[in-house]
């Protein structure tokens, strides 16, 4: 690929403010979780509601999605940093079963980990899956919703940790 058009499109879209969620899961396949900020919703319309992720086809936790057949996506609060950089492997803890034994959750009502203080937490099962390229998209039919008292969401953008601000109504 022409390294140019790369990096243009990697500065384009660091300039795309995201929410920050982890991607967990747990069964036969073992209990992973991946930091992601491709957690998109599809449709609040269907039989159920439906969003997808995007996982690279390498992580740990993608292939573990697709054996489990079951996520949840954790939508972190604008106070939980420390979480987005232990599920993204910086935080010194490599191995996915460290990543769970540093932070508190329990599982949910599809025995899928529900992280402790997430702003909202979509449990899933996997509809289907499409490997495109490096990332696998993943499309999960929600089958529960946690929401928490503190509905402020951590965003990411321009590689920087943010926290949306409310602007005033223009005159
Ligand atoms: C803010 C942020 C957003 C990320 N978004 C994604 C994503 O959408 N998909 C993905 O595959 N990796 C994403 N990553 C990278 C993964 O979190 C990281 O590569 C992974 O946790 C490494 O561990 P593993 O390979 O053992 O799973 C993101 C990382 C950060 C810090």
């Amino acid at each position: 690929m022409d390294s140019d058009l790369r990096a243009r499109f990697l500065e384009g879209m660091s300039r795309a403010a995201t929410f920050v969620a982890v991607a967990t899961t747990d069964g036969e396949g073992g209990r992973f979780g991946v930091t992601i900020s491709s957690l998109t919703s599809v449709s609040a319309d269907g039989d159920q509601p439906s969003l997808l992720a995007c996982v690279h086809h390498l992580s740990l936790a993608a292939s573990a999605i697709l054996k489990n057949r079951a996520f949840c996506a954790n939508l972190l609060h604008e106070g939980q940093q420390d979480i987005a950089d232990l599920f993204a492997g910086r935080a010194g803890a490599g191995e996915h079963s460290a990543r769970f034994g540093r932070t508190d959750w329990q599982p949910g009502p599809l025995g899928q980990p529900i992280l402790a203080g997430a702003t909202a937490s979509f449990e899933c099962r996997l509809a289907t899956a499409l490997l495109w390229e490096t990332h696998h998209i993943l499309v999960g039919r929600v089958h529960s919703v946690r929401l928490s008292d503190s509905p402020a969401a951590l965003l990411y953008g321009q590689r920087a940790y943010r926290r949306a601000v409310h602007l005033p109504q223009g005159d």
